[in-house]
């Protein structure tokens, strides 16, 4: 296929130099036609040497050649990374004052446009207009994804990562129509962007799924709680994943200790801070949802009286005692309610376990299955730094014995790695339930 490369003058040049290497390395003849600030960030010489092609920028370059015509004319495809606010600018208003834009003016092949700016750019009105003017002719302009920009900001407005972009190309690249609406968010844990894969039907795509995250705080007064050390991470894997699965994903976040996934059109962010409220977006969000993955740690228990005023140290006292009650169980409540007023097919527990010397967390984790009476649970084997706030975990997924029947021969899962790749297998699991479900156990 021939494709150009566009590339205008941003810092996330330098990623373009990577996505050029992945479409050469798939054969793509690729002429890379940067604007002249791009140049400023990556030069002549290396866009040269991995294209393989001469590399101009300019109309007056290589006159002889019709170039600002002829790369246009005869691209299978073309995509601009990044796309500044002013490369958008000069293509909406079909301005053809360099080679780029004047190859986007002669060019009638599918093009893409990647943007890359400032959060404030790009809600700029102009950009926005733009934007929404150059879809309506057709133009791909890609959903920036959020994240850390150049300086200390963050927002909507990074680059996605080379393999993210050439995954979104995939279809095009097979010579297929463009992936429907905006495939791109910022997956915080894996640094990067997800996307479906484009070939296959993704497994929940058009289902709903409900993820709980993080701790809980429970109020002594208004300035101490009881909480505990759930990083959220995760939770959010299983949110990263349910999105990459195709789900339109609801997260409940509580006390979390890592960056959240950015909200967009397939998933929406909700944050609680106790068990109790956590309870309420619960039983509000699961009767519309489809999967329930239950992964927040909730604390069992919460101070019996809640202090308008700070507590105050008195003399006298030098043992003070805080009396605790119950939480709800939200999980259980859950699966108990769903009869009732409806609610997820599939309900997934996590159980946080260690074990001893005379108990084995298995035994334990297939005694709570039994108790929650859900559908799925995930033993995380935790003990001194082993899972909590970090990446690596170890989990098994286990099968309650009414749908050990349904998902037959597949194992249940025993996943050492990743919490993404936890999170892919227990969602895997989860969507097998649901295929097969037909609605209900
Ligand atoms: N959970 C819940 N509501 C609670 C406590 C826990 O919904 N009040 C959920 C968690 O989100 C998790 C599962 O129940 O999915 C297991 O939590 P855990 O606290 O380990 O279970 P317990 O039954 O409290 O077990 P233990 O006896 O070990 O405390």
């Amino acid at each position: 296929m021939r494709i150009v490369l566009g590339v205008s003058g941003g810092i996330a040049a330098y990623k373009a130099v990577h996505l050029l290497r992945l479409l050469r390395e798939e054969g793509h003849q690729v002429d890379v036609v940067p604007t002249r600030a791009a140049l400023e960030f990556v030069g002549r010489p290396t866009w040269e040497a991995i294209s393989g092609r001469a590399v101009t920028t300019d109309v007056f370059e290589s006159v002889d050649e019709v170039r600002h015509v002829r790369l246009g004319q005869e691209a299978d495809l073309v995509v601009v990374a990044p796309a500044t606010a002013d490369l958008l600018a000069r293509a909406r208003t079909g301005m053809a004052d360099d080679l780029l834009t004047s190859t986007l003016l002669a060019a009638e092949a599918p093009t893409v446009l990647v943007p890359a700016m400032h959060t404030e750019m790009w809600r700029h009105p102009a950009t926005v207009d733009n934007v929404a003017a150059l879809r309506d002719r057709g133009v791909d302009v890609v959903e920036p994804a959020s994240g850390r920009l150049t300086g200390a900001d963050s927002g909507p407005g990074r680059l996605p990562e080379p393999e993210e972009i050439h995954a979104h190309l995939r279809p095009l690249l097979d010579g297929g129509d463009a992936v429907d609406g905006p495939i791109y968010a910022y997956a915080p844990l894996a640094g990067t962007f997800y996307a479906p894969h484009p070939d296959a039907q993704p497994a929940l795509a058009g289902r709903r799924v409900v993820v709980t995250a993080g701790g809980t705080r429970e109020a002594l007064d208004p300035v101490r709680y009881l909480g505990n050390r759930s990083s959220g991470r995760q939770g959010v894997a299983l949110a990263e994943a349910a999105l990459a699965a195709g789900a339109q994903v609801h997260l409940i976040a509580g006390i979390v200790e890592t960056e959240l996934p950015a909200a967009g059109p397939r998933l929406s962010l909700e944050h609680v801070e106790s068990a109790r409220e956590l309870q309420q977006a619960v039983a509000a969000q699961a009767p519309s949802a489809d999967v329930l993955l239950m992964a927040a740690a909730v604390a069992d228990f919460r101070p019996a009286d809640y202090a308008a005023a700070k507590i105050k140290k008195t003399d006298d006292v030098d043992a003070p005692t805080i009396t605790l009650t119950r939480n709800p169980d939200i999980l259980a409540e859950t699966v108990r309610a769903r009869a009732a007023r409806g609610g997820p097919t599939v309900i997934v527990g996590f159980a946080a376990e260690t074990g001893d010397d005379a108990t084995d967390p298995l035994e334990l984790a297939q005694a709570k299955l039994l108790r929650k009476g859900c559908e799925l649970l995930v033993l995380n084997r935790v003990g001194e730094g082993l899972v909590f706030g970090q990446d690596s975990t170890e989990i098994h997924v286990l099968a309650s014995f009414g749908v050990q029947g349904v998902l037959g021969d597949v194992e249940p899962a025993h996943v050492v790695g990743t919490k993404r790749e936890a999170a892919d297998a227990v969602v895997d699991r989860a969507s097998r339930l649901l295929a097969a479900s037909g609605g209900r156990f």
